[in-house]
């Protein structure tokens, strides 16, 4: 094993995200290599920087004009553009992401959290955890509705299994107990979960009190004895529709909840910030038990696993974006537009959906937030009804695992809301009833 590698897991063998490491997590390191030594040839190489692979003149990199044209004269320099992002991604943005996750999550004020490192989207900050935090044979607890790219991820790339628990309990909340039972069958003394709200698909989150409920059902886990890292998934954060509804992220209770709870936030601009296809996302670590060296080594087997893998990322993509955060004129406005017409999305399909109350074939999961709602196709195949809506209706809805039908009306225009609702009972009544 590399010397850098067994001296970063000196540096973690007390904390609670050691047992955690996979035998790929055990290895990684951040060699002190071409980034390391151009790093430090930027600060100290004056007369000629002969480091790094990128072509220079005048101190900035060649470009296509054909590309550099289609940006606005004098807003970003060739090198916002064109040059490699640092490892860690762009420290600015680092940094003010920081500072809005803070905002965003009052509870996080004063708590020890690592400094988010930049990944190539939430998908590939999930995919990093897997490939440092779990290993073939483990077990990942996640409700029963979930993103389906979970499996992929944890099942098929990582050769673990996922221990599902029901995600609603008999009274349309979430199963915080189901949960607990599902961490404590954890063989071994770690149990790994991944939550993800506002959920995908379900469009569900927490109450303040569940949420509560939650992190206490966590810390009795904890209190057990067992290792707990949680992976909060918060790619829809924000978009919460109700009042009692819980507006921070799970993290923020769970950062300094236990020395046994190893809090793992990850989150992007990708929907965030309204930027699909610029591919950011941010991976942000905790423990109560964590000290600065415990983060550091974190840190640093992270930015090893990004330098083997895509080795840095999308640079024009977090140029645009920090000058976006940083000083946009129409920054919030254009936040908030998004907000109030998900909002009232949100608003027309609840009232089209308690216009079928009582339906027999489809069954509506509790929803508050984010992007989506789902039916519970009741025990048929929500797969025939996907079909049948194409082919007869020519609308398109996803079949989530045969027993559940999504809706991303994110996606649909408000004024045919009403109408695509109305379809999917009436598609569902003439196959079903
Ligand atoms: C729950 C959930 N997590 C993660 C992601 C991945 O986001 P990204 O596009 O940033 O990779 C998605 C995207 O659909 C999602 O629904």
């Amino acid at each position: 094993m590399n010397e850098l590698a067994v001296q970063l897991n000196a540096a973690l063998e007390d904390s609670c995200a050691y047992p955690f490491l996979s035998e790929v997590g055990k290895r990684m390191y951040f060699p002190k290599g071409i980034v390391a030594q151009s790093d430090e040839a930027k600060e100290k190489a004056k007369r000629y920087n002969a480091t790094v692979g990128l072509a220079t003149r005048s101190g900035e990199p060649f470009y296509l004009s054909d590309i550099y044209s289609s940006f606005k004269d004098g807003v970003f320099k060739p090198s916002q553009l064109f040059s490699y992002a640092p490892g860690g991604g762009d420290k600015e943005l680092r940094a003010i992401w920081k500072a809005q996750m803070e905002e965003k999550n009052p509870s996080l004020k004063g708590k020890k959290t690592s400094t988010p490192i930049v990944t190539g989207g939430l998908t590939h900050t999930i995919s990093l955890i897997a490939e440092l935090f779990v290993s073939a044979g483990d077990e990942v607890v996640c409700p029963d509705l979930f993103w389906d790219n979970y499996d992929l991820i944890f099942s098929d790339l990582a050769g673990a299994r996922l221990r599902l628990f029901r995600f609603y309990d008999g009274n349309g909340h979430f199963n915080t107990e189901g949960m607990r039972e599902a961490l404590l069958a954890c063989k071994g003394n770690t149990a790994r979960i991944i939550l993800n709200f506002p959920n995908n698909p379900t469009g569900y989150t927490p109450s303040r009190s569940e949420a509560l409920a939650i992190v206490d059902a966590i810390k009795s886990v904890a209190d057990t004895g067992k290792k707990v890292m949680v992976i909060s998934d918060d790619a829809y954060f924000g978009l919460f529709f109700e009042d009692e509804t819980e507006k921070e992220s799970l993290f923020s209770f769970l950062a300094d909840a236990h020395d046994n709870v190893f809090a793992v936030k990850g989150d992007a601009a990708t929907k965030e910030e309204m930027v699909w296809g610029f591919r950011i996302g941010f991976i942000t670590y905790a423990s109560r038990s964590f000290t600065d060296a415990h983060i550091d080594a974190l840190t640093k087997k992270t930015l090893g696993a990004i330098r083997c893998t895509v080795s840095n990322c999308d640079r024009p993509g977090q140029s645009l974006l920090l000058k976006a955060m940083k000083d946009g004129s129409s920054y919030a406005r254009d936040k908030a537009g998004l907000f109030e017409e998900m909002k009232r999305r949100y608003d027309a399909v609840h009232k089209a959906v308690s216009r079928h109350a009582g339906d027999k074939v489809l069954t509506p999961y509790p929803f508050n937030s984010g992007y989506f709602m789902a039916f519970d196709t009741n025990g048929h195949d929500a797969e025939e009804l996907r079909r049948y809506l194409l082919d007869r209706y020519q609308i398109g809805a996803i079949n989530i695992m045969g027993r559940t039908l999504r809706l991303a009306y994110c996606s649909v225009e408000l004024g045919g809301l009403d109408e695509v609702v109305d379809t999917v009972y009436q598609a569902a009544g003439e196959l079903w009833n």
